[in-house]
Protein backbone atom coordinates (compact mmCIF):
# COMPACT_ATOMS: atom_id res chain seq x y z
CA UNK A 1 0.00 0.00 0.00
CA UNK A 2 2.93 2.44 0.71
CA UNK A 3 4.96 1.53 -2.72
CA UNK A 4 1.10 2.30 -4.68
CA UNK A 5 0.29 5.85 -2.72
CA UNK A 6 4.15 7.08 -3.68
CA UNK A 7 3.53 5.65 -7.08
CA UNK A 8 0.17 7.69 -7.32
CA UNK A 9 2.08 10.58 -5.33
CA UNK A 10 4.55 10.95 -7.83
CA UNK A 11 2.06 10.52 -11.17
CA UNK A 12 0.04 13.09 -9.49
CA UNK A 13 2.86 15.25 -8.46
CA UNK A 14 1.27 15.45 -5.03
CA UNK A 15 2.74 15.73 -1.62
CA UNK A 16 1.90 14.24 1.51
CA UNK A 17 1.87 16.37 5.01
CA UNK A 18 1.49 14.76 7.66
CA UNK A 19 1.69 15.51 11.73
CA UNK A 20 3.96 13.62 14.13
CA UNK A 21 0.56 12.10 15.49
CA UNK A 22 -0.05 10.03 12.55
CA UNK A 23 0.11 6.23 12.46
CA UNK A 24 4.37 5.30 11.34
CA UNK A 25 3.53 4.10 8.16
CA UNK A 26 1.64 7.14 7.23
CA UNK A 27 4.93 9.33 8.54
CA UNK A 28 7.41 7.31 6.47
CA UNK A 29 5.55 8.23 3.13
CA UNK A 30 5.11 11.79 4.03
CA UNK A 31 7.26 14.92 1.91
CA UNK A 32 7.17 16.56 5.29
CA UNK A 33 6.20 15.50 8.92
CA UNK A 34 6.28 18.15 11.47
CA UNK A 35 3.84 20.28 13.85
CA UNK A 36 0.27 22.30 13.19
CA UNK A 37 3.27 25.50 12.01
CA UNK A 38 5.89 23.51 10.05
CA UNK A 39 2.69 21.83 8.20
CA UNK A 40 1.70 25.47 7.20
CA UNK A 41 4.67 26.97 6.07
CA UNK A 42 5.94 23.77 4.50
CA UNK A 43 2.58 23.84 2.31
CA UNK A 44 3.25 27.49 1.59
CA UNK A 45 6.49 26.59 0.15
CA UNK A 46 6.01 24.02 -2.15
CA UNK A 47 4.41 24.41 -5.85
CA UNK A 48 2.86 21.26 -5.81
CA UNK A 49 -0.84 21.24 -7.46
CA UNK A 50 -2.03 18.35 -5.00
CA UNK A 51 -1.70 17.80 -1.28
CA UNK A 52 -2.46 15.57 1.09
CA UNK A 53 -2.78 16.08 4.65
CA UNK A 54 -2.85 13.50 6.86
CA UNK A 55 -3.83 15.72 10.26
CA UNK A 56 -7.08 16.93 11.38
CA UNK A 57 -9.52 19.20 9.76
CA UNK A 58 -8.42 22.58 11.15
CA UNK A 59 -5.15 21.72 9.90
CA UNK A 60 -6.22 21.33 5.93
CA UNK A 61 -8.65 23.89 6.76
CA UNK A 62 -5.40 26.59 7.57
CA UNK A 63 -3.65 25.01 4.81
CA UNK A 64 -6.73 25.73 2.56
CA UNK A 65 -6.77 29.30 3.42
CA UNK A 66 -3.19 29.93 3.09
CA UNK A 67 -3.28 28.16 -0.58
CA UNK A 68 -6.80 29.09 -2.10
CA UNK A 69 -5.26 27.79 -5.43
CA UNK A 70 -4.12 24.47 -4.27
CA UNK A 71 -6.06 20.83 -4.07
CA UNK A 72 -5.78 20.11 -0.61
CA UNK A 73 -7.43 16.43 0.29
CA UNK A 74 -8.20 15.63 3.73
CA UNK A 75 -8.14 11.54 3.74
CA UNK A 76 -11.17 11.04 6.42
CA UNK A 77 -13.13 14.27 6.58
CA UNK A 78 -14.77 13.31 9.90
CA UNK A 79 -10.73 13.83 11.33
CA UNK A 80 -11.89 16.40 13.59
CA UNK A 81 -10.24 17.90 17.08
CA UNK A 82 -12.71 17.50 19.98
CA UNK A 83 -11.24 21.10 21.56
CA UNK A 84 -11.28 22.50 18.44
CA UNK A 85 -15.28 21.16 17.98
CA UNK A 86 -16.02 22.57 21.48
CA UNK A 87 -16.05 25.42 20.73
CA UNK A 88 -18.94 27.32 18.28
CA UNK A 89 -19.29 30.59 17.51
CA UNK A 90 -22.09 31.24 19.76
CA UNK A 91 -20.49 30.34 22.76
CA UNK A 92 -16.85 32.16 21.68
CA UNK A 93 -19.02 35.23 20.84
CA UNK A 94 -20.94 34.93 23.97
CA UNK A 95 -17.57 34.59 25.57
CA UNK A 96 -16.50 37.31 23.40
CA UNK A 97 -18.99 39.78 24.45
CA UNK A 98 -18.03 39.65 28.06
CA UNK A 99 -14.49 41.52 27.35
CA UNK A 100 -15.17 44.18 25.11
CA UNK A 101 -12.52 45.48 23.44
CA UNK A 102 -10.31 43.04 24.46
CA UNK A 103 -8.26 41.30 21.11
CA UNK A 104 -8.60 37.86 20.36
CA UNK A 105 -5.72 35.21 20.21
CA UNK A 106 -6.90 32.24 19.07
CA UNK A 107 -4.80 28.63 19.46
CA UNK A 108 -4.76 27.29 15.65
CA UNK A 109 -6.70 24.24 17.15
CA UNK A 110 -10.20 25.58 16.42
CA UNK A 111 -12.86 26.15 13.46
CA UNK A 112 -12.72 28.75 10.53
CA UNK A 113 -15.56 30.29 11.94
CA UNK A 114 -14.06 31.06 14.91
CA UNK A 115 -10.40 32.18 13.36
CA UNK A 116 -12.81 34.61 11.58
CA UNK A 117 -13.81 36.07 14.95
CA UNK A 118 -10.16 36.41 16.04
CA UNK A 119 -7.20 39.32 15.69
CA UNK A 120 -4.60 36.46 15.79
CA UNK A 121 -4.23 33.28 15.33
CA UNK A 122 -1.34 30.78 17.40
CA UNK A 123 0.10 27.72 17.39
CA UNK A 124 1.97 25.88 20.56
CA UNK A 125 5.62 27.36 18.32
CA UNK A 126 4.87 30.20 18.61
CA UNK A 127 2.03 30.95 20.57
CA UNK A 128 4.49 32.82 23.78
CA UNK A 129 6.33 34.71 21.02
CA UNK A 130 3.38 36.31 19.54
CA UNK A 131 1.63 37.28 22.93
CA UNK A 132 5.42 39.11 24.15
CA UNK A 133 4.38 41.22 21.13
CA UNK A 134 1.10 42.52 22.42
CA UNK A 135 0.93 46.13 23.67
CA UNK A 136 1.35 45.57 28.31
CA UNK A 137 -2.03 47.46 28.81
CA UNK A 138 -3.58 45.39 26.13
CA UNK A 139 -6.57 43.12 27.47
CA UNK A 140 -6.36 39.65 25.95
CA UNK A 141 -8.79 36.50 25.47
CA UNK A 142 -7.12 33.80 24.64
CA UNK A 143 -8.84 30.63 23.48
CA UNK A 144 -9.62 27.31 22.85
CA UNK A 145 -7.07 25.17 25.19
CA UNK A 146 -6.98 26.97 28.75
CA UNK A 147 -3.91 25.00 29.60
CA UNK A 148 -1.88 26.56 26.65
CA UNK A 149 -3.11 29.76 27.27
CA UNK A 150 -2.16 29.26 31.34
CA UNK A 151 1.20 28.81 30.03
CA UNK A 152 1.93 31.20 27.43
CA UNK A 153 0.32 33.75 30.08
CA UNK A 154 3.22 32.72 32.54
CA UNK A 155 6.28 32.43 29.94
CA UNK A 156 5.35 35.52 28.64
CA UNK A 157 4.26 37.49 31.83
CA UNK A 158 1.15 38.24 30.72
CA UNK A 159 -2.21 38.10 31.80
CA UNK A 160 -4.94 36.24 29.56
CA UNK A 161 -8.62 35.92 29.64
CA UNK A 162 -8.93 32.05 29.41
CA UNK A 163 -11.57 30.00 27.60
CA UNK A 164 -12.17 27.34 29.33
CA UNK A 165 -11.18 24.54 26.66
CA UNK A 166 -8.82 21.56 26.82
CA UNK A 167 -7.60 18.86 24.92
CA UNK A 168 -8.33 15.03 26.88
CA UNK A 169 -5.74 13.31 25.03
CA UNK A 170 -3.55 15.82 27.09
CA UNK A 171 -5.67 16.03 30.20
CA UNK A 172 -5.54 12.14 30.57
CA UNK A 173 -2.37 11.88 31.83
CA UNK A 174 -1.84 10.95 35.48
CA UNK A 175 0.04 13.39 37.72
CA UNK A 176 0.65 10.88 40.16
CA UNK A 177 1.59 8.16 37.99
CA UNK A 178 3.98 10.90 36.28
CA UNK A 179 5.46 11.16 39.98
CA UNK A 180 6.02 7.74 39.81
CA UNK A 181 7.56 7.36 36.77
CA UNK A 182 10.12 10.00 37.58
CA UNK A 183 11.06 8.34 40.75
CA UNK A 184 12.00 5.19 38.78
CA UNK A 185 13.78 7.38 36.23
CA UNK A 186 15.67 10.21 38.07
CA UNK A 187 18.14 10.21 35.03
CA UNK A 188 15.08 11.26 32.43
CA UNK A 189 13.97 14.46 31.19
CA UNK A 190 10.25 15.00 31.41
CA UNK A 191 9.04 16.57 28.07
CA UNK A 192 5.02 18.07 27.62
CA UNK A 193 3.12 19.87 25.15
CA UNK A 194 1.61 22.60 26.63
CA UNK A 195 -1.72 21.52 26.56
CA UNK A 196 -0.95 19.13 29.61
CA UNK A 197 -2.34 20.34 32.77
CA UNK A 198 -0.15 22.88 35.01
CA UNK A 199 0.28 20.22 37.21
CA UNK A 200 2.16 18.07 34.28
CA UNK A 201 3.83 21.55 33.13
CA UNK A 202 5.48 22.28 36.13
CA UNK A 203 7.58 19.41 36.97
CA UNK A 204 8.53 19.61 32.68
CA UNK A 205 12.36 19.55 31.96
CA UNK A 206 11.24 20.99 28.66
CA UNK A 207 7.48 22.14 27.29
CA UNK A 208 6.87 23.12 23.54
CA UNK A 209 5.38 21.81 20.79
CA UNK A 210 5.76 18.41 18.84
CA UNK A 211 8.23 19.69 16.63
CA UNK A 212 9.96 21.47 19.52
CA UNK A 213 10.04 18.68 21.56
CA UNK A 214 11.63 16.37 19.03
CA UNK A 215 14.43 18.94 18.34
CA UNK A 216 14.90 18.91 22.29
CA UNK A 217 15.29 15.29 22.27
CA UNK A 218 17.76 15.39 19.82
CA UNK A 219 20.28 18.11 21.23
CA UNK A 220 19.58 17.90 24.47
CA UNK A 221 22.37 15.75 26.63
CA UNK A 222 19.68 13.77 28.56
CA UNK A 223 19.57 9.90 26.76
CA UNK A 224 16.13 9.08 28.86
CA UNK A 225 12.89 10.84 28.21
CA UNK A 226 9.63 10.43 29.94
CA UNK A 227 7.18 11.88 26.71
CA UNK A 228 4.07 13.51 27.72
CA UNK A 229 2.32 13.82 24.01
CA UNK A 230 0.29 12.00 22.31
CA UNK A 231 2.26 8.66 21.14
CA UNK A 232 2.39 9.33 17.33
CA UNK A 233 5.57 11.15 17.80
CA UNK A 234 7.56 8.36 19.74
CA UNK A 235 8.24 6.98 16.24
CA UNK A 236 10.42 10.08 15.09
CA UNK A 237 12.15 10.47 18.51
CA UNK A 238 12.83 6.83 18.29
CA UNK A 239 14.29 7.02 14.39
CA UNK A 240 16.26 10.40 15.50
CA UNK A 241 17.75 9.08 18.48
CA UNK A 242 18.19 5.16 17.65
CA UNK A 243 20.42 5.26 21.09
CA UNK A 244 18.29 7.15 23.56
CA UNK A 245 15.46 5.26 25.45
CA UNK A 246 11.83 7.06 25.42
CA UNK A 247 9.12 6.30 27.71
CA UNK A 248 5.06 7.23 27.05
CA UNK A 249 3.53 9.34 29.90
CA UNK A 250 1.15 7.63 31.71
CA UNK A 251 -2.62 8.23 31.56
CA UNK A 252 -5.49 7.95 33.70
CA UNK A 253 -6.18 4.19 33.02
CA UNK A 254 -2.34 3.85 33.91
CA UNK A 255 -2.21 1.88 30.30
CA UNK A 256 -0.11 4.29 28.66
CA UNK A 257 -1.87 4.40 25.56
CA UNK A 258 -2.65 8.13 24.87
CA UNK A 259 -3.61 8.26 21.16
CA UNK A 260 -5.80 11.15 19.80
CA UNK A 261 -8.62 9.02 17.98
CA UNK A 262 -9.33 11.93 15.67
CA UNK A 263 -5.59 11.61 14.19
CA UNK A 264 -6.02 7.93 13.78
CA UNK A 265 -8.92 8.23 11.44
CA UNK A 266 -6.73 8.30 8.45
CA UNK A 267 -5.58 5.03 6.99
CA UNK A 268 -2.74 4.15 4.19
CA UNK A 269 -6.35 2.87 2.55
CA UNK A 270 -8.13 6.19 3.00
CA UNK A 271 -4.80 7.91 1.26
CA UNK A 272 -4.48 5.66 -1.28
CA UNK A 273 -8.19 6.35 -2.15
CA UNK A 274 -8.32 10.02 -1.57
CA UNK A 275 -5.31 10.62 -3.92
CA UNK A 276 -7.06 8.19 -6.59
CA UNK A 277 -9.93 10.14 -7.06
CA UNK A 278 -8.64 13.44 -5.66
CA UNK A 279 -11.86 13.50 -3.05
CA UNK A 280 -12.30 14.40 -0.15
CA UNK A 281 -11.30 17.98 -1.34
CA UNK A 282 -11.13 20.83 1.35
CA UNK A 283 -13.26 23.72 0.12
CA UNK A 284 -14.31 26.50 2.02
CA UNK A 285 -16.62 29.54 1.52
CA UNK A 286 -14.50 32.47 -0.17
CA UNK A 287 -15.89 35.14 2.52
CA UNK A 288 -14.79 32.71 5.20
CA UNK A 289 -11.35 32.36 3.86
CA UNK A 290 -10.84 36.02 3.81
CA UNK A 291 -12.04 36.46 6.62
CA UNK A 292 -10.04 32.95 8.22
CA UNK A 293 -6.93 34.62 6.36
CA UNK A 294 -6.10 37.96 8.27
CA UNK A 295 -5.47 36.33 11.75
CA UNK A 296 -3.76 33.62 9.94
CA UNK A 297 -1.42 36.01 8.07
CA UNK A 298 -0.81 38.28 11.40
CA UNK A 299 0.16 34.69 13.12
CA UNK A 300 2.80 34.46 10.13
CA UNK A 301 3.97 38.08 10.37
CA UNK A 302 4.66 37.95 13.90
CA UNK A 303 6.16 34.83 14.22
P1 LIG B 1 1.49 20.80 17.57
O1 LIG B 1 1.20 22.01 16.76
O2 LIG B 1 2.42 21.05 18.72
O3 LIG B 1 1.96 19.67 16.72
O4 LIG B 1 0.13 20.33 18.28
C1 LIG B 1 -1.00 19.97 17.56
C2 LIG B 1 -1.97 19.27 18.38
O5 LIG B 1 -3.07 18.99 17.94
C3 LIG B 1 -1.61 18.92 19.73
O6 LIG B 1 -2.63 18.18 20.30
FE1 LIG C 1 -7.30 17.86 19.01
FE2 LIG C 1 -6.19 16.87 21.23
FE3 LIG C 1 -6.29 15.38 19.03
FE4 LIG C 1 -4.63 17.50 19.17
S1 LIG C 1 -4.54 15.61 20.37
S2 LIG C 1 -5.98 16.96 17.44
S3 LIG C 1 -5.89 18.92 20.40
S4 LIG C 1 -8.06 16.14 20.22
Amino acid sequence: MQNQILKLKNEKKAIIIAHYYQDPKIQDIADYVGDSLGMAVFAKKTDAPIAVVCGVKFMAETIKVMNPHKKILLPDPDAGCSLADSCTPAIFNYFKSKYPGAFVMTYVNSSLEIKALSDVIVTSANAVKIAQQMPKDQKIIFGPDQHLGRYVSKQAGRELILFPGNCFVHTSFSAKAMYEIKKQHPEAALIAHPECEDVILSQADFVGSTGQMLCFTQESEYKTFIVMTEAGIMHQMKKNSPNKEFIMGPDLSGCSCNECPHMKLNTLEKIHACLFAETPEVNIAPDLAEKALVPINRMMEMT
